[in-house]
């Protein structure tokens, strides 16, 4: 196999030539110290064994509900594995279950081999493994929010729950802009725009592991960045396919929130399972050994993702087996191998460092990093805790769920239909109505969601309607035919009946969107809302009876031609168990809508578009000719969200008319609530280069925060731009801010500041 081995000789001397950077993480002599004392005493099958996760299964006895201690030990006890992952029977267990289950490997992996199991669970938006735990919203909705807040909360529960469950490890968060959306995991990012992405990830970052990345306490676990990196703009739309990512963008955009959760300690990523430009990313030493581990001095631990090993030569044609496979992705920079059914894989390992495929080094430095997050995590002193968790599943988690759910449903359209005056004969309708499955989405008590069957307790968004309005009746029309495993299967026989029922009622509630999917069960080949729903719509409409458009899904659907029909429309996307409460009190006015989408709404199937397009992108105008203002068709833009009440922005001020490359821009903005009811508004500014070396983005966000305005309120918002943050990435791969006009921009004001001099970075980060 050698097609691979130039890209890490490229690594190399890039790695050598880069200028030392400050350690990502701060080292710890007595950390270290303790790292060398266990390293020194272990065997080569010891060590090899530290680098293999398995999935739980391989330890499951017939029932799938217990350990089978001869499979406990053969795969701890003989082949001295240092991981495990996932949960029992692909379902959430309570919180005791999950802690017996833990403690029993954790007290055998003591006893057999003196070195505490990292045990790793895929919490996505809170204890999404736990049956008697607090969910939040998912990830999509809180950047909808645009309230750092929430993502602090959420980091806050699900470390907190997760570690009462004996886990000291997530898989979280996830890291991958949402920035095509056809790909079926848009909705586990914070959205689209890597600033946003950054932000509420490195919240969330310091929340799950606490502010001491060396000490973290029984109330913290570790995070796994994920997917390192650009996985989710697939070429094809469908997941884990490979993407065509030009190197200035990788670094500019996907690698950007990546950084800032690194710098603010993250000890653990997971890699991308698909290709870019060809190389699949778990054998880019490039990227995995000199973006991370050497330009950042980053000490932590690279896991790979779900077989991704295999996937060299099963699917990427890249090695001709197994063992060639495991040395290109530890050759590469991959620290454990999450392999996740075969032990074998660590006599794979003993034999490649025997053979000298693998170095001895290279080795060591894997297992210091898998044993340094142990040391860190705590786990050498404390493999099992009696820590008591009284918060665990409590009601300030709970209220922390329902106020981010609030925040998150986003009021796209209105004509004034909204809010409902209560006296209205309410019909409710479509597939997404009675279904917490679809409220929650994926990752939500199973793999692909399945919360109807773990926690009916919570109300489905027919439910909440039903509490909060007198005169509410339901006729689907369109049902999902529930099969756990896949989301795509409708029935329609229904929508003659509720055509019927429309007669009889005032108002329509039509919820429509997606049953709940995750990973590549969710690829599909229409990104049109179903044909089935768009039909159920259509049908209603023509009784002339108003439409409120409630769309329920984990990616934009497209709506252009009902979207016409309706006479508002919300997204909620997967606000979680406090979604259908959240929205009646929204559609009641009990509650203000403040969410803005945190993504583009494409009404086009060939105009997928993110809104920091370039301004050379251009249509055809009706007139056949082209538009070279790049004015983009879209439902509705990223950052567009109405709510009951109106906020006029004034006197936008940059501290200064002219800026250099060291100094911090001052941005001032007045927003007043104009209208007659309290909201709660985001404030989004923006920065444009007018010219630059490369053809230059149309806009791109520098700055949020949300602010709560009593009616005839003004209050001044205040936000502080590095102007390093202006600079792009050239076709060089290096930073550089250029001299000439930015215009910086907020709620339709615009200012034009001049960069007096052109500054490149010698550093490949800043
Ligand atoms: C997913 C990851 C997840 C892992 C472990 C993979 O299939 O891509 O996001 O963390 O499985 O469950």
């Amino acid at each position: 196999m050698k097609p691979l081995y130039p890209v890490l000789a490229l690594a190399l001397v890039l790695a050598s030539c880069a200028p030392k950077a400050p350690q990502a993480i701060p080292s710890d002599k007595a950390v270290e110290a303790k790292v060398e004392k266990v390293l020194k005493g272990m065997t080569l099958e010891e060590k090899a064994g530290q680098l293999v996760q398995l999935n739980i299964s391989t330890l499951e006895d017939a029932t799938h509900e217990k350990i089978d201690p001869a499979k406990l030990e053969k795969i701890i006890g003989e082949y001295k594995v240092g991981s495990i992952l996932n949960v029992m029977h692909d379902r959430a267990h309570s919180r005791e279950e999950t802690a017996a289950m833990v403690r029993q490997i954790q007290e055998y992996s003591m006893e057999k081999i003196g070195i505490p199991c990292i045990y790793g669970l895929d919490m996505i938006h809170g204890a999404s493994y736990l049956t008697d735990g607090s969910l939040y919203p998912q990830e999509i909705n809180l950047g909808a929010t645009f309230n750092r807040e929430f993502a602090r909360q959420m980091g806050h529960a699900m470390a907190y729950e997760t570690r009462a469950a004996q886990v000291p490890w997530v898989f979280s968060p996830v890291m991958d802009l949402g920035r095509d959306p056809r790909w079926p995991r848009i909705w586990e990012s914070f959205g689209e725009d890597p600033f946003l992405q950054a932000e509420m990830a490195r919240e969330e970052t310091l929340a799950l592991q606490g502010e001491d990345p060396n000490h973290i306490d029984l109330q913290h676990v570790a995070v796994s960045l994920k997917h390192f990196v650009g996985y989710g703009v697939p070429v094809s739309g469908k997941d884990r396919t490979p993407a065509i990512i030009a190197p200035n963008d990788l670094r500019e955009k996907f690698f950007a929130p990546f950084l800032e959760c690194f710098r603010a300690g993250a000890l653990t990523a997971m890699v991308n399972s698909a290709s870019i430009n060809g190389v699949p990313t778990h054998a880019n030493a490039l990227l995995l050994t000199g973006w991370v581990k050497e330009e950042l001095g980053w000490d932590g631990m690279l896991v790979t993702d779900w077989a991704d090993i295999d996937n060299f030569y099963v699917r990427d044609h890249v090695a001709a087996d197994k063992r060639e496979a495991i040395a290109l992705g530890i050759n590469a920079g991959i620290d454990m191998i999450m392999d996740p059914y075969d032990p074998e894989c660590c006599k794979d390992i003993v034999a490649l460092v025997k053979e000298g495929r693998i170095s001895p080094a290279r080795l060591d430095d894997a297992v210091r990093r898998v044993l340094r997050l142990k040391v860190r995590l705590g786990l050498f002193d404390k493999p099992v805790w009696d820590e008591v968790y009284p918060e665990f599943g409590s009601e300030q988690f709970a209220r922390e769920s329902y106020a981010a759910a609030l925040e998150s449903e986003v009021l796209l359209k209105n004509d004034g239909i909204l809010p409902l005056n209560g006296n209205e004969r309410i019909l409710v309708c479509g597939p997404n109505a009675n279904s917490l499955r679809a409220l929650n989405g994926g990752w939500s008590y199973t793999w692909q969601g399945n919360a109807d069957a773990f926690v009916p307790q919570y109300n489905t968004i027919l439910e909440a309607l039903q509490k909060r309005f007198s005169n509410v009746s339901y006729e689907p029309g369109v049902t999902y035919i529930d099969i756990p495993m896949a989301w795509q299967y409708e029935d329609a026989k229904g929508i003659g009946r509720a055509v019927g029922a429309a007669r009889n009622a005032d108002i329509i509630v039509a919820c429509v969107g997606e049953n709940s999917y995750c990973e590549t069960p969710g690829n599909m080949d229409d990104l049109n809302l179903s044909a089935n729903q768009k039909k159920l719509v259509k049908d209603l409409s023509a009784t002339g009876k108003p439409i409120i458009l409630i769309l329920n899904e984990g990616r934009p659907r497209l709506i252009g031609d009902i979207e016409p029909l309706a006479s508002a429309v919300v997204d909620v996307m997967l606000p979680s168990n406090f979604g259908g409460d959240a929205l009646a009190a929204l559609l009641s006015g009990d509650e203000n809508f403040s969410g803005k989408l945190p993504f583009t709404y494409s009404k086009h199937i060939n105009a997928l578009h993110t809104y920091d397009y370039k301004v050379s992108e251009h249509r055809e105008t009706m007139e056949g000719s082209y538009n070279y203002d790049a004015i983009m068709d879209v439902q509705w833009p990223f950052g567009h969200g109405l709510s009951y009440t109106t906020y006029a922005y004034s006197n936008l001020q940059v501290s200064a008319a002219s800026f250099k490359a060291g100094d911090v821009l001052k941005v001032t903005v007045d927003v007043t609530n104009t209208g007659s009811r309290a909201g709660k508004e985001a404030v989004l500014v923006y920065s444009s280069d007018l010219v630059a070396s490369l053809i230059p983005d149309v806009k791109r966000l520098r700055g949020f925060d949300k602010v709560a305005l009593e009616p005839g309120e003004t209050k001044t918002v205040s936000f502080e731009i590095p102007a390093s943050a202006l600079a792009f990435v050239g076709a060089d791969g290096l930073w550089r801010l250029e001299e000439g006009d930015f215009r910086i921009s907020c709620g339709g004001l615009g200012q034009l500041v001049k960069c007096t001099e052109t500054f490149v970075w010698g550093t490949p980060n800043i």
